[in-house]
This record gives C-alpha cells, sequence and structure tokens, in this order.
C-alpha cells in the first residue's frame, strides 16, 4: 500500500518538475488535490474499505496531498526564480515593439455641458466668475436678504465648518452675487458656474453636492424684459430650437419679484416621466435683484436695476443625455464616465 503512494508521488513529482509553466501547475495542482482529483478519490473509498485498511488509507492520502502540495510550490519558485534571473539578463526584452496602448480618460458630461454653458454666454458678452465653496455665512445668507433665524432658511440645510456658525460649505452659487456686487461696479454681466452642497436625503433627485449656474446682469434700466429674453436665446442655442417658457411668481429673499422659470418638456408633447406628465419642466429661480442685495453690495438701487437667475446644471446634463439618477454624477463608477 505504502508503495503504491510513493509511486503515484513520484509519477506526480516527475510531471511537476517537467511543467514549465504556471497554468501547467495549475492543471497538475487540480489533478491531484482537486474535487474529482486523486487525493479525493482516495478518501472517497475509504467507507467502503475494510476498518483495519481505513486509517492507513486516509493517512495516506493526506500525506500525498501534502507532498503534492510542497512540490508544487518549489517548482512555482524555482520558475519565478529562472524567469527573474532571464528577465535580469535582458532576455525577452525587445526594444523595438510598441508600448501598451495607455487608456485615456474623457471630460465628465457635468464638465461637458459646464463648457458648453460657458461659451454661450461668453458669446452674449457675459464674464464666467468663481467663488468661494466653503462660504461665510455673511455672503451665503444674511447679504443675500436672508435675515438670522428667517425660515427660508431652512431649503438650504448645509454643512458648518466651524462651532460658531459663521463658515459653511455654500448651498448656492447665489453669495457670489454680493462678491461681485463688491468687487465690480455696473454695468455688470457674469455667470458663475461652480459646486454647491447641502444635507439632503439622498435620492434620484438629490445629491450631497451638485453643481449650479448663477446669472448677474446690473445696469441703468434692466427689466424683467431683459431677464426671459436672455434666458430664451441661452435655451435655443442650448436645444437648438425655441422652446415655449412660463414665469410663475416665486419666493427668493435676494430678488422681487421672484420667479420659477419652467419650460416646455423638451421630450414630449402631452406628458412623460420626465416633466411628471405636466409637459413643463422646472428650470430656474430667478428675478430681479433685491434692492438690499444692491446695497449689501454698495450699488445704488436708485440708479440701478438688475436681474439674477440661478440653474441646476447636474439636472440640465441629465435632461440633455436621459440620466435618471443624480447619483451616478458623483458615483466614480467607470461604466458609468467611459459612455460620455
Ligand atoms: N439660489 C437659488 C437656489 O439655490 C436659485 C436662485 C433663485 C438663484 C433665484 C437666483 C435667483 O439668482 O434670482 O435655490
Amino acid at each position: 500500500m505504502q508503495d503504491d503512494y510513493q509511486k503515484t508521488l513520484e509519477e506526480a513529482q516527475t510531471k511537476i518538475g517537467a511543467c514549465a509553466d504556471a497554468t501547467g501547475l495549475k492543471a497538475i495542482e487540480r489533478e491531484y488535490t482537486g474535487k474529482d482529483g486523486v487525493v479525493q478519490a482516495l478518501l472517497a473509498s475509504i467507507p467502503s474499505l475494510p476498518p483495519e485498511e481505513r486509517r492507513g488509507v486516509g493517512q495516506g492520502a493526506n500525506q500525498l496531498k501534502q507532498a503534492v502540495l510542497e512540490a508544487l510550490a518549489g517548482r512555482e519558485s524555482e520558475l519565478a526564480q529562472v524567469s527573474l534571473a532571464a528577465e535580469r539578463k535582458g532576455e525577452g526584452y525587445d526594444p523595438t515593439l510598441p508600448p501598451a496602448a495607455v487608456q485615456r480618460g474623457s471630460l465628465h458630461p457635468v464638465t461637458m455641458v459646464m463648457r458648453e454653458v460657458e461659451d454661450l454666454f461668453q458669446s452674449m458678452g457675459y464674464s464666467v466668475l468663481d467663488g468661494p465653496e466653503v462660504e461665510l455665512d455673511y455672503y451665503n445668507f444674511e447679504a443675500l436678504n436672508f435675515p438670522p433665524d428667517h425660515p427660508a432658511r431652512e431649503e438650504y440645510d448645509t454643512f458648518w465648518c466651524d462651532r460658531e456658525g459663521k463658515l459653511l460649505l455654500r448651498t448656492h452659487t447665489s453669495p457670489v452675487q454680493i462678491r461681485t456686487l463688491e468687487r465690480l461696479k455696473p454695468p455688470i454681466r457674469a455667470i458663475v458656474p461652480g459646486r454647491v452642497f447641502r444635507h439632503e436625503e439622498l435620492d434620484a433627485s438629490h445629491e450631497h453636492t451638485f453643481h449650479q449656474v448663477e446669472g448677474l446682469v446690473v445696469d441703468e434700466g434692466v427689466t424683467v424684459g431683459h431677464l426671459t429674453g436672455t434666458l430664451k436665446s441661452f435655451l435655443r442655442e442650448l436645444f437648438q430650437r425655441d422652446l415655449d417658457v412660463r414665469l410663475r411668481p416665486g419666493y427668493f429673499p435676494f430678488v422681487e419679484p421672484g420667479f420659477e422659470f419652467d419650460i416646455r418638456c423638451p421630450f414630449c408633447e402631452d406628458g412623460c416621466r420626465v416633466c411628471s406628465k405636466t409637459t413643463w419642466v422646472e428650470f430656474c429661480g430667478c428675478g430681479m435683484v433685491h434692492p438690499n442685495v444692491l446695497r449689501a453690495g454698495d450699488v445704488d438701487p436708485e440708479k440701478y436695476t438688475g436681474f439674477a437667475f440661478g440653474f441646476g446644471l447636474d439636472r440640465l446634463v441629465m435632461l440633455r443625455y436621459g440620466i435618471d439618477d443624480i447619483r451616478h454624477f458623483m458615483g466614480g463608477d467607470l461604466r458609468f464616465l467611459e459612455q460620455f
């Protein structure tokens, strides 16, 4: 009996010694120690053996398995040594082979649409401005005419950055309105694309981090007509056709009057999932800049008027490409990103 094991082991060792690659070794491993392998067959035969032989066969099978695994490991490290030595001598190295293909990245869909929006507004004479993402309460709320305990702040729950409640992650791009008024004199025509943050329950249309584009125009004699005309021209370029629009009254402390600006659903004529069967899609909040906001920026409201608007860029990208879940944008999943 013992001789049989010895013979089987020697056979295995010979095969292992003659094997020169990892795939071959794997196959030998399966042949001996796999589910349908030699060792398993020995173990499976035990119940049908006379009791006095069982123990010996069990031990023999286990020893065989150990010895085969050891021989495999030994051969594997031998092969590794050999290939390392060859590599050190420069064998197998062909400097004329082309390099491995470099994986090329692509722009994020939000970046692509953001650039398109910037181009369109620049072509209408707008500057593209920037502001800090970690913002003072003063700019995010107070100077925008949100008094300290005003309920309108409830709409904008955010992440606070200090214990005193002065520093926060901006909840919208509107604070840059004040920073712009402080820095530039009218006439002003600017957009501010940027990242904004909210402490929200996350779902298919809510993310903690998303993107907005703010617009601000301040000059003598600016009216609601300029506001709607501008947004209509912008949308015509973006969707390459005229879309019906409508204004509804809307409340934002930093504009008076304030509006919700809706567009006719770009996808349907009589109601679909995107427009929740209403044929209208909310596009942005907008209005005439509140006199208190102009004053906070040291601009004389008796002399100047202005309009402002703010729209969600992510939503626009979703409309543009038919994306149904906003969480894809920050998810970092290459299967999503590689489609753009
Ligand atoms: N900042 C507002 C928000 O995030 C959107 C907005 C509404 C911006 C009206 C404006 C505006 O400039 O005039 O909900």
